[in-house]
C-alpha cells in the first residue's frame, strides 16, 4: 500500500513536471496526499490530448491540457480554418465531480490573443480562473499559456467553456460536466446514459473578418449560414449527410440529453419527432421536473432534459431554429440530428418535430414560468428576502455618429444609456493592485432620465455615453437588478449572464417595471435559478443574489453582437471581512498585457 503509494506520487510529480512549466498556486497541498494517478493521452489527427485525473481521498484533480490551434474543418460544402481546443470541434468535454479541483493549461498556437471562460462556474474568490479577456485577466498571447485552476463547488450539472474575447467562441467551445458526489444520486429517474447536444452557429466565411466588416459599416455582421448540433448541420443542409449528428437509443429506456446553447446570437427552439421531453435541470441546477415537447434556450443557457424511447422504433429527427419575435433578420435555417432506434437501418427517412412558431413569445413566457428551482431540504433556494441594494437597469440599442460608416453613424447599444467601453488591462488586476485611472465606480443605479421604456419606438437621439463605469457592491448585501428592456430603434430580447453568481429570477413581465405593483407578484419560494435569463422584448425581468464572491464579475448580454456594442458592464463586490472573503491572490503565470 505504501509502496504504491510512492511509487505513484513519483509519477505524478513527472507528470506534474512535464505539465506545468509554470507553478500553480495552492497545488503544493497536493503531494501531501496519497493518491491514485490514471493517465490517459490519446492522439488526434491535428493534436495530442493529455488529461490527468488524481484521485485525493474524496476530492479528485483532473487536469486538462487545452491547446488552442487553427484546423481546417469543413461544413456545407467548404472548408476553412477555424480556432479549436486539441483541433476537435465542438472543442473536449470537462468531466469533473462536485468537489474536485480542475487545472487546465491553455497553450495559445492560434494567431489571435485569447481566453477562456468557464460559464457558469462560480469560482469563489478566484476571479483570476474566470477568463473574460480584460475583466478578470489579459489575454493569453499567441505562443504563450496559463493555467485555469479552480474548485467546483456546491455546483453540479451541465455548464460549458468558451473563448471570451471577440467572437472566437463561434468555434472554441464545449461542455462541462459536473456529475453529483460519489454515492449521491440525481433527483431523478437514473438515465440508461447521457448525451451532450452542443447547439451552435456556422459562418461559410471567416468569423472575425465578418465581424471586422460589420464593424467597419457600423452595422451588423452577416447572420450566421447554419445552426449546428454537435458542431454539425444536418441533413437538410447541402453536403451535410456526413455532418449529421445520430443518438441511437433502445426502445423504453431513457436518456439524459444535456443541451447548451453556444449559439452567438440566436435563443433557439429545440424539439425532438414524436418524444416529449422532461426538463430536470437548468443552468447546473435542479428544477421541479415538467414534460414539455418543445424547449427553448437562449445564448449561454444549458437544460438537462430527461427523454424516453417510448415510441415505434424509428428515426425521429431533433430539430434547433431560432425564436424571434421582432422583425430583425436572423438565420432561420434547421438544424437537425437524429435520433436513431437501435436495429432500424439508415435509409429510412426520419420525420421531422413541429417546432413553434419563430415569433410564439407566448409559448416562451409560459415555458419560462414552469421553470421552478427543485426547491428540496437537499437542493434548497436560499433567495434574499430583504433586499439591500435595488439596482434598475435599462437595456438598449443606440446610434452613435461615426463619419466613416455607411450611414454616418454606428450601431451601438447600452445599459442606463452607458456603452461599456473595454479597458486595456483586466479590471479585477486594477482591483486588486488598486490601479487608479482604469475604470470608475459610478455606474448609476438607474437610468439618468426615465421614460415610458416600452412605448413607441424612439428614434431620435439615440447617443450614449461611453465609459469604462462599474457598479461597487457591499460584500454580504443582498442585490435585486430588475433589468428593463426599451424601445430605442426596436425592443428586443436579451439573455443576460452575470459571472461568479447565480442568481433567482424573482419576476418577469411584458411592459415597464412597476415597483409599486410588481414585486408584490414576485416569486420568492421556488423561482428558477440560473446563470443567464432572458430579459423578454418589451419587457423585464428581476433577479436577486447575496453578494458573497468578492471580485470583479462581468455582467452582460450573451447575444455576441450586443456585447460587442457595449452591452456590458461589470460588478465589483467588495472584499468581506474575514480572511477566507478577500480576492484570492493572483496567479503567478497570470497573462500580461
Ligand atoms: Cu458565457 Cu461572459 O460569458
Amino acid at each position: 500500500m505504501a509502496k504504491s503509494g510512492v511509487f505513484v506520487c513519483g509519477v505524478a510529480t513527472v507528470l506534474f513536471g512535464f505539465l506545468w512549466f509554470n507553478p500553480v498556486p495552492a497545488e503544493g497541498a497536493v503531494r501531501q496526499y496519497q493518491f491514485d494517478v490514471s493517465l490517459s493521452a490519446c492522439t488526434h489527427s491535428l493534436g495530442l490530448l493529455i488529461s490527468v485525473h488524481i484521485r485525493l481521498i474524496d476530492m479528485s484533480i483532473h487536469s486538462w491540457w487545452f491547446q488552442v490551434q487553427v484546423k481546417n474543418v469543413s461544413r456545407l460544402c467548404h472548408a476553412k480554418p477555424i480556432v479549436t481546443v486539441n483541433g476537435r470541434f465542438p472543442g473536449p468535454t470537462i468531466y469533473a465531480r462536485e468537489g474536485d479541483r480542475v487545472l487546465i493549461n491553455v497553450s495559445n498556437h492560434a494567431q489571435y490573443n485569447m481566453s477562456i471562460h468557464w460559464h457558469g462556474l462560480k469560482q469563489y474568490r478566484n476571479g483570476w480562473a474566470d477568463g473574460p479577456a480584460y475583466i478578470t485577466q489579459c489575454p493569453i498571447q499567441t505562443g504563450s499559456s496559463y493555467v485555469y485552476a479552480f474548485n467546483v463547488t456546491g455546483q453540479r450539472g451541465t455548464l460549458w467553456w468558451h473563448a471570451h474575447i471577440l467572437w472566437l467562441r463561434a468555434t472554441v467551445y464545449g461542455a462541462i460536466v459536473i456529475m453529483p458526489k460519489q454515492g449521491t444520486p440525481f433527483p431523478f429517474p437514473r438515465p440508461e446514459r447521457e448525451e451532450i447536444i452542443l447547439l451552435g452557429e456556422w459562418w461559410h466565411a471567416d468569423v472575425e473578418e465578418v465581424v471586422k466588416q460589420g464593424n467597419n459599416l457600423g452595422l451588423p455582421p452577416n447572420m450566421s449560414d447554419a445552426h449546428t448540433i454537435n458542431g454539425k448541420p444536418g441533413p437538410l443542409f447541402p453536403c451535410s449527410e456526413k455532418h449529421t449528428f445520430a443518438m441511437e437509443v433502445e426502445q423504453g429506456k431513457t436518456y439524459l440529453l444535456r443541451i447548451i446553447n453556444s449559439a452567438l446570437n440566436d435563443e433557439l427552439f429545440f424539439a425532438i419527432a414524436g418524444h416529449n421531453v422532461t426538463v430536470v435541470e437548468i443552468d447546473a441546477v435542479y428544477t421541479k421536473p415538467f414534460t414539455t415537447q418543445a424547449l427553448i434556450i437562449a445564448p449561454g443557457q444549458t437544460t438537462n432534459v430527461l427523454v424516453r424511447a417510448n415510441q415505434l422504433p424509428g428515426r425521429y429527427f431533433m430539430a434547433v431554429r431560432p425564436f424571434i419575435d421582432v422583425p430583425i433578420p436572423v438565420d432561420n435555417k434547421t438544424a437537425t440530428a437524429i435520433l436513431q432506434y437501435k436495429g432500424i437501418p439508415n435509409t429510412v427517412i426520419p420525420t421531422l418535430p413541429q417546432l413553434p412558431a419563430p415569433n410564439d413569445s407566448a409559448l416562451v413566457l409560459s415555458y419560462n414560468k414552469k421553470l421552478r428551482s427543485l426547491n428540496s431540504p437537499k437542493y434548497p433556494a436560499n433567495i434574499p428576502l430583504k433586499v439591500d441594494r435595488h439596482l434598475f437597469y435599462t437595456v438598449g440599442l443606440g446610434m452613435n455618429s461615426c463619419p466613416t460608416c455607411v450611414n454616418g453613424t454606428r450601431l451601438t447599444a447600452s445599459l442606463n444609456n452607458i456603452s461599456f467601453v473595454m479597458p486595456q488591462i483586466g479590471l479585477l488586476q486594477a482591483h486588486y493592485f488598486k490601479t487608479k485611472g482604469v475604470f470608475r465606480t459610478d455606474f448609476p443605479d438607474r437610468p439618468p432620465t426615465p421614460f415610458n421604456y416600452t412605448g413607441a419606438p424612439l428614434t431620435a437621439n439615440l447617443g450614449t455615453a461611453k465609459g469604462t463605469r462599474l457598479s461597487k457592491i457591499a460584500f454580504n448585501s443582498t442585490v435585486e437588478l430588475v433589468l428593463q428592456d426599451t424601445n430605442l430603434l426596436t425592443v428586443e430580447s436579451h439573455p443576460f449572464h452575470l459571472h461568479g453568481y447565480n442568481f433567482f429570477v424573482v419576476g418577469t413581465g411584458i411592459g415597464n417595471f412597476n415597483p409599486a405593483k410588481d414585486p408584490a407578484k414576485y416569486n420568492l419560494v421556488d423561482p428558477p435559478e440560473r446563470n443567464t435569463v432572458g430579459v423578454p422584448t418589451a419587457g423585464w425581468t428581476a433577479i436577486r443574489f447575496t453578494a458573497n464572491n468578492p471580485g470583479v464579475w462581468f455582467l452582460h448580454c450573451h447575444l455576441e453582437l450586443h456585447t460587442g456594442w457595449g452591452l456590458k458592464t461589470a460588478l465589483v463586490v467588495e472584499d468581506g471581512p474575514g480572511s477566507d472573503q478577500t480576492v484570492l491572490p493572483p496567479p503567478k503565470n497570470l497573462p500580461p498585457c
